[in-house]
């Protein structure tokens, strides 16, 4: 069985390709790493960059970490290979394959099929393996419940901003931030909603994609404000400097985790025989009922979940 709820606050973006930073992201504290066979990693790199992830999975030293590689999406003559090399040779010590690039559910079919062969040839435990789904075009965003639905597998939903913007010919090179000239709102408020109406429909997690500007940990926080606020349970992030931000921005804050607990004691105590069972009750100036008690579930889980 996959988990769906595993912590992903963090997820951390290292190139394959590059032991020295593999061997740092082991040591820093993101709840999720991904060892990148796609973009980060130079064409000519990448049937090396396989050998550097198997063996660096299988050398251990993750802790807690979610560990994840992204292959390199189906339109390519790469994945079949990163695939095989990678499950065959560390697929015990793997927690998810991320596939960019999504389009259709018959990719994430493809994908299960593959990993279910591997799993029973090598004699891994079958349906271990969860997927990450990166939605990255126009395509794939129209087809996102179909997407998520495609095989138990699937743990996430993936926003890939850089892709997304090229392919809709958003007028915009600096990823995370609003296209200029687009003054009348969000220009990613639909997409970010559409995928995360899909992840809780088909209980999913979304996450967002990365913010390009590595070094202005303001601006990743107000990108990431705006996803954490909305719902999503984490975000990208491509540089050592951007972790903390990101544990902080998808943790609740103290005092809402707080005030979350103190709505559920009091709610389960005046709806219970002892309280009077009653249905709407007072908390101090505020009125709550049984959808406060959700609402309240919702940040004191992730609040449990951050360990606080
Ligand atoms: C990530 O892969 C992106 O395209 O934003
Ligand atoms: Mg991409």
């Amino acid at each position: 069985m996959v988990d769906q709820q595993r912590p992903r606050r963090s997820c951390l973006a290292v190139p394959g390709s590059s032991q020295k930073m593999i061997d740092k992201a082991r040591t820093l504290p993101a709840d999720q790493v991904f060892l990148d066979l796609e973009d980060a990693c130079a064409p000519l790199a990448k049937p090396d960059a396989r050998k550097t992830i198997v063996a660096s999975l299988n050398e251990g030293g993750w802790g807690e970490k979610a560990r994840v590689v992204r292959v390199n999406d189906w339109t390519t003559e790469w994945t079949y290979r990163d695939v095989t090399e990678v499950v065959e040779g560390a697929g015990a010590n793997l927690d998810c394959i991320m596939l960019p690039k999504v389009q259709t559910p018959e990719q994430i079919h493809a994908l299960d099929l593959l990993i279910t062969q591997i799993e029973k040839t090598m004699g891994y435990e079958v349906g271990k393996i969860g997927i990450e789904a990166q939605i990255e075009n126009a395509l794939g965003l129209v087809n996102v419940d179909a997407i998520a639905t495609a095989s138990p597998r699937v743990e996430t939903i993936i926003f890939g901003p850089a892709d997304f913007m090229a392919s809709i010919n958003m007028k915009s090179l600096v990823v995370g931030e609003q296209p200029p000239g687009y003054d009348v709102g969000d220009a990613y408020h639909y997409i970010l909603m559409r995928i995360l109406m899909a992840a809780r429909a088909h209980d999913k997690q979304a996450i967002d994609g990365p913010y390009l500007q590595i070094r202005d940990v303001d601006g990743y926080k107000r990108v990431a404000g705006r996803s954490a606020a909305l719902g999503f349970d984490g975000k990208w992030v491509l540089h050592p400097g951007q972790i903390d931000a990101a544990n902080e921005v998808f943790s609740p804050k103290q005092d809402d985790y707080d005030h979350a607990e103190n709505i559920l004691d009091a709610y389960s105590y005046f709806t219970s025989e002892a309280g009077g069972r009653r249905g709407a009750v007072m908390l101090g100036d505020e009125m709550i009922d049984e959808a406060s008690r959700k609402m309240a579930l919702v940040i004191s889980g992730k609040g449990r979940a951050a360990g606080m």
